[in-house]
């Protein structure tokens, strides 16, 4: 486009330029440089404004045209996928290969959890999962923690502001199953359960636990003792040594830290245990005179750590490959 006006020739370059670099076009014809030639007409000779307005008009159409170009441009774009693994803009040969379905496998942990779950029910437990949102009663009530007990202190996790809970443990369930079962009750429960935890290789804020329950008439600590030695001679498939020491949690009474040592290894504490203490029984409706039971509760992250001589708990929840193919 050229101008016979020299003063409209010389603006309409100056705009080709920063019209390119202007990130939004629309603005090009508010620009000072336009806005001058406009404040240049009433002081024109009558005579000379038809030629100056024509070429003035014609700069405007010219830059408006391109504004509305560049607009359907945008338009035209291709729409983002935004759950693509990589860049719309990354080239042919540098795009990551992607997964096929049948490429992917089951979570070494809900594997071994398939596995858990099948001893305990050749033994006669039944399976139920916890829940991931739970309430103070059930957490703490429920299970004999006295209001503002420091044994609560070793349950840090974490509290939606409505007050909701994210457990700490399985043990949670262990209300609700009283309740909705008599006696013989012989559960299993496994469940997501969260820690607000300083994190390194043998602490993750998710983790998952295995809780169980056995009620009945004349249930025993021998009983308790030889069930878990069964389940995890099972497990580990080589016969083990086991110990209990004395420990406190609120819901049982006596309570135990229950160890192992798998021939030629050390002794390793890998559960919490006990008789269930009467008061969380009552609190469930089970009369405690008639009926005695015993409960557990342990990592399956670290029971699977053990058994697979994996170093670090924070790999399951990594979603590494190079991990999780490892146990295809
Ligand atoms: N809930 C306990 C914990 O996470 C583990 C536990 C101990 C569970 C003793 C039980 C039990 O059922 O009887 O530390």
């Amino acid at each position: 486009m050229t101008y016979q006006n020299k003063k409209i020739a010389d603006v309409a370059s100056k705009l080709d330029k920063k019209f390119e670099g202007l990130n939004d076009k629309s603005t090009i014809l508010r620009s000072a440089e336009f806005k001058a030639l406009v404040a240049e007409i009433p002081k024109l000779e009558p005579k000379e404004r038809a030629a100056f307005g024509k070429e003035l008009n014609q700069l405007k159409s010219y830059f408006e045209k391109k504004v509305k170009a560049e607009q359907e441009k945008v338009e035209e774009l291709d729409t983002i996928d935004v759950t693509a693994p990589f860049d719309v803009n990354t080239k042919e040969d540098k795009k990551p290969r992607l997964l096929t379905a049948d490429e992917g496998s089951i979570h070494p942990l809900m594997k071994e959890l398939q596995d858990i779950l099948g001893i305990f029910e050749r033994m006669g437990f039944e399976a139920v999962e916890s829940r991931q949102l739970d309430d103070d009663y059930h957490m703490f009530g429920a299970l004999n923690f006295a209001e503002g007990h420091p044994a609560r202190d070793d349950y840090d996790t974490f509290i939606t502001t409505e007050g909701l809970i994210a457990p700490a443990h399985t043990s949670t369930m262990q209300n609700r199953v009283l309740r909705s079962r008599k006696p013989p009750i012989q559960m299993v429960i496994p469940g997501r359960v969260f820690r607000n935890e300083d994190l390194d290789a043998t602490h993750e804020h998710t983790f998952y636990q295995l809780e169980g329950i056995y009620v009945d008439d004349g249930v025993t600590a021998g009983n308790l003792i030889a069930t878990l030695k069964t389940f995890l001679e099972e497990y580990f498939q080589e016969k083990l040594e086991v110990r209990t020491q004395p420990f406190y949690f609120p819901f049982t009474e006596p309570s135990f830290e229950y160890s192992i040592k798998r021939p030629g290894r050390d002794w390793m504490e890998i559960l919490g245990c006990g008789m269930i203490h009467p008061n969380v029984l009552k609190e469930g409706g089970i009369d405690p005179k008639k009926y005695t039971g015993f409960a557990w509760g342990f990592g399956i992250d670290r029971l699977v750590m053990l058994k697979h001589g994996i170093e670090d708990v924070r790999h399951f929840e990594s979603g590494k490959l190079s991990f999780l193919r490892q146990f295809k």
